[in-house]
């Protein structure tokens, strides 16, 4: 064997070595430069072929390009490998912070909710709560809607069998807790209510909290007073209210209560259309007639009642224009509360 054989085979196995220790990207293109590159000992070996006498010049090239491609392919396997250990490497590297799980948090309709709740409770009322599911008589009869009332139809109210619905209002609850509980009675009742009703301002689920006093004496200043606090408290100290005229069939007198516009203070704006007013919750004293469904003595006691819309509060508190956006759940939206 002529001593360029020799060397072609040294240097591959030379090579082959450098390559399969290499364990750094450094070592592994070292070992390239050393073999393959340019002046590599392999290239220059191989280059010498051509030194060669003619008769060992077949046998020296052949030797040649199967050390180069032997070596070639080494160097292939040995990126290959040092790339996977990379990722592994990565994937194992222990002092990476962890990934945080998200925590989803309330609603903002429930914390409103609750925040309202915790108003009340704090000036002394107590919280209960009722089925969504009402029968004819919790939602109208007892509260004193005559048979013929509108939102007696089907096409106001949704109906879910015979003379049962998805109760329109809070109010109900009026008449389950005065059926269970002997006056003095303060309490509100928040929860889930339901009409035929949608566009941007009205859902066909919404929300209300119902409060209802019955007590000795109790007057309609008591009703001013206990919205007028309310109203400062949820909003901001200064929000004025005021008291118009309104109908329900189960209070008498019945007020429409506003309070003065969140974005204007009163002055009139847009979102008053002009009035200085905003529209914030149904109210009135309780019509003595239910008294007769509950078994209370209308001479003894008195009371008021209203209901407030929760979805409607929280609007106006956070400058929502679209009430669909409480309702379709996208989390760019939710996350802002
Ligand atoms: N239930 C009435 C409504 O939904 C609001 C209301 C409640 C009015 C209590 C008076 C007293 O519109």
């Amino acid at each position: 064997m002529s001593a360029l054989l020799e060397k072609i085979a040294s240097s591959q196995k030379a090579a082959l070595e450098a390559m399969a220790q290499a364990n750094q990207a450094q070592d592994l293109e070292k070992a390239r430069v050393d073999f393959l590159g340019a002046k590599g000992q392999l290239t220059e070996l191989t280059r010498a072929v051509g030194t060669l006498p003619p008769e060992e010049r077949p046998q020296a090239g052949q030797a040649a390009n199967v050390a180069l491609k032997a070596v070639k392919a080494a160097h292939q396997e040995a990126v290959a490998r040092l790339a996977k250990a990379q990722t592994q490497k990565a994937a194992l590297d222990v002092t990476l912070p962890g990934r945080r799980r998200p925590i989803g948090h309330q609603h903002l309709i429930g914390r409103v909710m609750t925040e309202i709740c915790e108003i009340f409770e704090r000036l002394g009322f107590s919280v209960v709560e009722g089925p969504e599911v009402e029968t004819d008589y919790y939602n109208f009869e007892a509260l004193n809607f005559p048979a013929d009332h509108p939102s007696r139809d089907m096409q106001e109210s949704l109906f879910v069998g015979d003379k049962l619905l998805l109760r329109t209002h809070t109010s109900p609850v009026q008449i389950r807790t005065m059926e269970q509980r002997k006056p003095p009675v303060w309490v509100v009742a928040p929860g889930k209510t339901y009409r035929r009703d949608d566009d941007i301002t009205h859902s066909p689920m919404f929300h209300q909290v119902e409060g209802l006093v019955v007590d000795e004496g109790v007057t309609m200043a008591d009703l001013k007073g206990v919205l007028s606090a309310f109203a400062t408290s949820f909003f901001s100290p200064d929000t004025a209210i005021r008291l118009r005229p309104s109908f329900f069939p189960f209070t008498e007198p019945s007020a429409e209560v506003d309070i003065a516009c969140v974005l204007c203070g009163g002055k009139g704006c847009r979102l008053c259309k002009g009035s200085g007013w905003l529209e914030l919750l149904g109210s009135g004293m309780v019509d003595p007639a239910l008294y007769n469904f509950v078994g209370y003595d209308p001479k003894k006691v008195s009371g008021f009642a209203f209901g407030l819309g929760v979805d409607r509060a929280a609007m106006l508190k956070y400058g929502l224009s679209n009430i669909r956006h409480l309702y379709e759940g996208d989390l760019r939206f939710l996350e802002q509360f």
